[in-house]
């Protein structure tokens, strides 16, 4: 009976998305020339939303000059943390409004980009608090412009409808989901990721990896939501680990920087699965990196999967293979093996540090509630299923 709730959920909501606003942001080449887009656009003052390691590094310096030049104000907020939370976007939030903003930068990766995002929701719905946000269309509301500047490739959240925040006092993570949260605006500037050190190309680059799988595999797709998965594949499977060795490879850093972009135009309609409803659970419980939980998992989750992907990942080792040879199981098992052989050169480890027997039931109950009725996965998994997972990945 559940099982069928989660699929009529599903298509009313596939049903829904036809009349949504699914725009896509405005691309913008350089950094350099966002602030003439703020000033054309009529923009007085910004925030600008970052981390700390990325406000030190300097990749900022050309953009806050030529907004000097431009006469446009700025405000610098850096703290944002890994897994962004509700702190984070209250603490940025009363900087916005003391200097009377009117629009946002998020300068970095999908953390200071969903840590903006989380601020635009709170400004258009000042009176809402971030977890009376959690879930779809809840926002509903025009937010101020913001312009995503992604510093790594993997979360695509610069065309994504999701702000993925993290509640510091329950160790809850979960999205905020509305399309007035795709930015207007994207910076896709792949000078600014070639100093991305390689442990986070790689898992990053496996983030968006799995974005461009879990909407491929998923019942909820479109012509272009397949096609966006299918170039994202093509060029991750290429260009990860080429990003990975030599991070200086301008042409690898490009690709991932578009993989990325694809597979987040693809997942932002098309949904991600159970893979990411893990991946959240550790993020909130022990901070595991977004792309370090999505590697580990995702060979091991479409496993799991069974004969429901057998179809779907064989069409996708074609896609890599032409004249693949065997049945769609083998092909599909060639898929994952392929998956597992990138995240070994890549040195991602199998299994996830500091798991602890503890926590499984209750991320088991979060991880079952994010992914249904929503996410339209190829299998529906029982809390036993979520179960084995969790045993399957701890270290
Ligand atoms: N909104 C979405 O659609 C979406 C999708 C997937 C993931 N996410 C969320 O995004 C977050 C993860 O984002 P992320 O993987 O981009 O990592 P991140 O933003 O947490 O950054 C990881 C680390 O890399 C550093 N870094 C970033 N760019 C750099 C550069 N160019 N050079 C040197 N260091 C750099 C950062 O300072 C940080 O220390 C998670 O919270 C995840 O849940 C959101
Ligand atoms: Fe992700």
């Amino acid at each position: 009976m559940y099982l069928l709730y989660c699929r009529i959920y599903q298509f009313v909501f596939r049903l829904v998305s036809y009349v949504l606003p699914f725009r896509k942001p405005e691309i913008i080449k350089s950094s350099i020339e966002l602030p003439g887009v703020a000033k054309r656009i009529g923009l007085k003052h910004l925030i600008i939303i970052t981390d700390p390691v990325i406000s030190s590094l300097g990749l900022m310096d050309e953009m806050m000059k030529a907004f000097d030049e431009q006469g446009v104000k700025w405000t610098l907020y850096d703290k944002t943390v890994a897994n962004p939370t509700i702190d984070n976007i209250e603490e940025a939030l009363q900087i916005y409004i003391k200097n009377q903003c009117d629009g946002l930068v998020a300068f970095g990766g999908g953390s200071s980009i969903d840590c903006a995002k989380g601020v635009a929701a709170r400004v258009a719905r000042p009176h809402k608090t971030i977890p009376q946000m959690k879930g779809v269309l809840k926002v509903l509301r025009h937010t101020p412009v913001l312009f995503a500047v992604p510093t790594t490739s993997g979360t695509g959240s610069e065309a994504t409808l999701a702000a993925v925040i993290t509640n510091s006092q329950t160790h809850e993570k979960y999205a905020i989901n509305d399309t007035v949260l795709i930015p207007s605006y994207a910076v896709l500037d792949p000078k600014l990721t070639l100093g991305l050190p390689p442990h986070i190309t790689s898992t990053t680059g496996m983030d968006a990896l799995t974005h461009a799988v879990e909407a491929y595999i998923g019942n909820s797709n479109t012509s272009e939501t397949k096609k966006m998965a299918k170039d994202a594949i093509l060029l991750i499977v290429d260009n990860v680990y080429k990003a990975y060795v030599d991070g200086s490879n301008y042409e690898a850093r490009e690709n991932m920087q578009k993989a990325s972009y694809y597979a987040g135009i693809a997942f932002t309609r098309a949904y991600v699965g159970n893979v990411h409803a893990v991946a959240h659970t550790l993020g909130g419980f022990y901070n595991t990196p977004h792309g370090s939980a999505n590697a580990v998992i995702l060979p091991i989750v479409l496993k799991a999967y069974g004969a429901s992907v057998h179809r779907k990942l064989a069409e996708l080792e074609d896609l890599l293979t032409k004249d693949a040879q065997g049945s769609e199981e083998v092909k599909a098992n060639r898929f994952i093996d392929r998956i597992e052989r990138l995240n070994e050169s890549m040195n991602i480890p199998k299994r996830i540090k500091g798991l602890q027997d503890k926590d499984i039931p209750l991320m088991v109950e979060r991880a079952f509630h994010e992914a249904n009725p929503l996410y339209p996965v190829p299998k529906i998994f029982t809390r036993e299923e979520f179960t084995r997972i969790y045993q399957e990945i701890k270290e």
